[in-house]
């Protein structure tokens, strides 16, 4: 009796060292744990176990109608759609899924994730960091594939927070339902402010996390908060998204990652910059082919101020994209700067998965000021030039 009760305190202070060790881990940027759904339930993955028993999804809490689906699995004739790997879950009316994840307070993370919907109806998903959240609407198909990667930012308000995931929906056929999958996480840095441009993050090489071998980009959806975004400094102002891309699947102007403007006028990015009243200033970007066979002609609205320009992508056989700049006099000491797409463009492949002009290499800076520097030192130049002349010869 009294050996069993030593080894059960011994059993439990094992586990609460274990426990506080687990629970002490930082997130890491990448997939959550269990992220992708591909750890085995203890009695196997619902389509291999004989007995139906109640669902249970290692690393993961669930209350509702959660189900584990599994690539292949047909539903009412219809194959599910299952983003990556062999397994996905779906979230029934109401039904929710949620992990605790360590963070570090006061922080920003990225939360990025792959969504499906099943059924014709509108479908939705809440997405909350309580108390942020935010809900995403699954209705928009913006590739043939029937499935996106999304990102969604929080600012994290302790070291321990709660992601969850819940369909808000209440169809009358509760088979429906958004799938999700892969969900990973990633710090976000606030990137340094350059000296010579008034634009922050204009490279775009800060934001949510994106697997190296999924090539559909990532969806930014309508972010009004500039502090708490995925795409730090910017903000999407619209009801429908803007494509976060990389370049090892498509075609980017400068560095990793660029911005691929989707949807005509739903889809604006923009950014309220630093700048002098009465100055003058050159708004420069690069403006691209996201070499994903995306039907031409491309263009982009481009406001700077009062200024608004439509700049057309020209075809170059050298190069995927060229640059562009509107001139501008500031009017106050922060100014707006924002790109659409002048055009609704999908893919002549598919003829259905939206595409558009790639922005990248966003730069505002002093034309004013820069004219007289070259000028002073033009003369500078010349003067020093005849000087030479005259004590050489
Ligand atoms: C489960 O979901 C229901 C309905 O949304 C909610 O009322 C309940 O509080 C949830 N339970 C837990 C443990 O979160
Ligand atoms: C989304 O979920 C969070 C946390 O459960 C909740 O506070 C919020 O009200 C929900 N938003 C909507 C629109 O349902
Ligand atoms: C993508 O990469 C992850 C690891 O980074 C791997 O687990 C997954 O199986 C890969 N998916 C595909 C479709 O190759
Ligand atoms: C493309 O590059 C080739 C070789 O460098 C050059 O001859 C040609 O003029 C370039 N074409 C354009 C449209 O710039
Ligand atoms: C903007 O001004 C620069 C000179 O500062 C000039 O080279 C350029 O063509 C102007 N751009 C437009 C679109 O007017």
């Amino acid at each position: 009796m009294a050996k069993n009760s030593s080894i059960t305190r011994w059993v439990s202070l094992f586990m609460f060292v274990v426990a506080h060790l687990a629970s002490s881990i930082l997130a890491e940027d990448g997939l959550v744990a269990n992220g992708d759904f591909e750890t085995s339930p203890s009695h196997g993955f619902p389509s291999e176990s004989i007995a139906d028993g109640p669902t249970e999804i290692p690393s993961w809490k669930l209350n509702g109608t959660v189900e584990l689906v599994s690539s292949g699995q047909k539903q009412g004739g219809m194959i599910l759609i299952v983003p990556q790997g062999s397994h996905a879950v779906r979230l029934g009316n109401d039904a929710e899924i949620s992990q605790e994840v360590r963070v570090e307070k006061g922080s920003t993370y990225s939360v990025t994730f792959s969504a499906a919907r099943t059924c014709a109806q509108l479908e939705s998903l809440n997405v909350s960091v309580p108390p942020a959240s935010q809900t995403i609407d699954l209705q928009t198909l913006y590739n043939v594939q029937g499935w996106d990667p999304y990102a969604w930012a929080f600012e994290a308000e302790d070291d321990n927070v709660k992601l969850l995931f819940k369909n808000p929906g209440m169809e009358d056929d509760p088979t429906c339902g958004p799938i999700i999958d892969d969900i990973a996480i990633k710090k976000l840095f606030a990137p340094d402010k350059p000296k010579d441009n008034a634009v922050v993050n204009g490279d775009f090489e800060e934001g949510p996390w994106m697997f190296r071998n999924v090539s559909l980009g990532v969806l930014l959806p309508t972010n009004l908060d500039e502090e708490t975004s995925s795409l730090p400094g910017w903000i999407v102002e619209s009801n429908r998204a803007v494509r976060y891309i990389d370049s090892y699947h498509y075609s980017v102007p400068q560095g990793k990652r660029a911005i691929e403007l989707l949807s005509g006028k739903e889809g604006i990015i923009s950014q309220m910059v630093e700048t002098t009243a009465n100055k003058d200033y050159s708004l420069t970007f690069s403006l691209g082919h996201a070499g994903d066979k995306c039907k031409q002609p491309l263009a982009v609205m481009a406001f700077a101020g009062d200024q608004a320009q439509i700049v057309h992508y020209t075809e170059d056989a050298n190069s995927t994209f060229h640059d562009a700049n509107v001139n501008f006099t500031a009017k106050a000491d922060r100014t707006r700067i924002a790109f659409y797409s002048v055009y609704y463009n999908t893919r002549t492949d598919d003829m259905s998965s939206l595409c558009g002009p790639v922005v990248d290499d966003v730069r505002v800076w002093f034309s004013g000021s820069s004219k007289i520097v070259f000028g002073r030192l033009g003369l500078g130049l010349g003067v020093g030039f005849w000087l030479l002349v005259l004590v050489l010869f």
